[in-house]
């Protein structure tokens, strides 16, 4: 399976740097998918400084109807038509800060979906969560209550704890995790739960990436901070394996 190494630029970026940083991502390795999900303001920008270049266009958020009385907010279809092909859902950022539920998290993703988008939904645990030996029972009610029935995305696990931190889980602690979540996937999607690229978020860093992206189960990382830097990012695509 081909790895996504996928740039979360969160709320940072502007458009007077969008070009430069285009222009350097576009020697990325051909062995990896690469994908980034900047600002809804830089996406027309990004869209024609990466056109042919086989890199994807993502958002951070979509809105579960395709248009309404919502202010401030933005639809699917918004997102398709400027130049997104994908869009994260469910970052523990929107569930901690706007309260997003598992619920409101799925209904986005049959609004992405049906706008001919690619969901990459964002499950996981706190740091009192693992601690209480609650980690995997967390996610696996994530995945239940956050995909729908007919999913067809990308699923991002991303130790709340880890983002932003510069502290990961052990290498058998995202093994076991990315394991388990692919019985999940396998339980409630059938033959599709097989083929769903899982990746690892949370910390990836060019000094951490090789071994993250070497174990089993792991399809690519979600990267904040990293991304924000196009040599970073870049060298994180770098070291994922050759599979
Ligand atoms: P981080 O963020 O790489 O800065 O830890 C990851 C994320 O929140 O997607």
């Amino acid at each position: 399976m081909r790895q996504i190494i996928a740039g979360n630029w969160k709320m940072f970026g502007r458009l007077a740097g969008v070009t430069a940083y285009a222009e350097v991502i576009k020697a990325a390795p051909s062995h990896v998918s690469l994908l980034i999900c900047p600002p809804f303001t830089l996406l027309d920008r990004f869209a024609t400084a990466l056109k042919g270049s086989g890199i994807a266009l993502g958002a951070q958020d979509c809105h579960a109807t395709p248009e309404g009385a919502h202010t401030g907010d933005i639809a699917a279809p918004m997102l398709a038509e400027a130049g997104a092909t994908h869009v994260i859902l469910g970052h523990s950022e929107r569930r901690e800060n706007h309260g997003e539920t598992n619920a409101v998290v799925k209904a986005k993703a049959e609004a992405a979906q049906t706008a001919g988008l690619i969901p990459i939904i964002c499950v996981g645990e706190t740091d009192a969560q693992r601690d209480a030996g609650e980690a995997e029972h967390v996610v696996r009610t994530q995945l239940a209550h956050s995909l729908p029935a007919n999913f067809a995305g990308i699923i991002a696990y991303e130790p709340v704890w880890a983002i932003g931190t510069g502290r990961t889980p052990t290498e058998a602690d995202v093994t076991a995790m990315h394991t388990a979540i692919r019985a999940a996937l396998a339980a409630q999607l059938g033959t599709t739960g097989q083929s769903i690229n899982i990746l690892y978020g949370g910390s990836v860093k060019p000094g951490n990436a090789a071994s993250l992206l070497a174990l089993p189960e792991v399809g690519g990382a979600l990267v904040g901070g990293a991304s924000l830097k196009a040599e970073d990012l870049l060298a994180i695509a770098a070291a994922a394996p050759h599979r």
